[in-house]
């Protein structure tokens, strides 16, 4: 198996970019389902995987190409694990400054010591003809702070500190920081070791 062309299936700009940037070296042309006018598929599943592998199969369904899906969130330990799945519906309008603001008045509400959090992920890559999925995890845990810090990243970025990140929130490291360490990043470099084997 040989692949030469990738459609992301993504109408998310901060994922597009990781993504993209992250598959730049490999010789794949990476196209955004927003670049081709494809649906923003329905997320209906209840874990990650459900939902990647949803939105991969569809679109590599639509596409005839291979698909690539992301699907991630933050889970909250004070909050039982919440959003998780439905993280960005969370926020209201999908205004991530708002929902930033809705997390932490949620967290400090619960009156819990307990900041730990982690942001998890799962890629799923479709095939354009057997619609057959392979899926890859990535996790990163780490505290919530209180206020918002730094300006890069997206999401819920400026509120989430990794454990090896230096005491700084995502949003507060450069893109490559970033993923060296993220849940997408993890993730990625699995496919990205399958990806090598497949196109040699
Ligand atoms: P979905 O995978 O399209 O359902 O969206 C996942 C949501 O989780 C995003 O809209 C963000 O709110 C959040 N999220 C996922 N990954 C990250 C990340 O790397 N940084 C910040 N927020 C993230």
């Amino acid at each position: 198996m040989t692949i030469k062309k990738i459609i992301l299936a993504s109408h998310n700009k901060g994922k597009i970019k990781e993504i993209s940037e992250l598959l730049q070296p490999y010789r794949i042309e990476v196209v955004s389902a927003v670049e081709l006018n494809l649906p923003d598929v329905e997320e209906t599943g209840t874990t990650f995987e459900e939902n990647a592998r949803l939105k991969a199969v569809e679109l590599a369904k639509i596409s005839g190409e291979f698909c690539l899906a992301d699907d991630s969130g933050l889970c909250v330990d004070a909050l039982g694990g919440r959003p998780g799945v439905y993280s960005a519906r969370y926020a209201p309008e999908r205004d991530f400054d708002k929902g930033i603001d809705k997390l932490l008045a949620e967290l400090k509400a619960t009156h819990s010591e307990n900041k730990n959090a982690h942001f998890s992920c799962v890629i799923a890559l479709a095939h354009p003809h057997t619609l057959n999925c392979q899926t890859f995890e990535g996790r990163v845990d780490g505290i919530l702070v209180d206020e918002k810090r730094g300006e890069n990243g997206f999401g819920y970025d400026p509120i989430f500190v990794p454990n090896e990140g230096n005491h700084r929130t995502f949003a507060e490291m450069s893109n490559e920081e970033k993923s060296k360490i993220s849940h997408r990043g993890r993730a990625l470099a699995q496919f990205i070791r399958s990806l090598q084997e497949w196109n040699k």
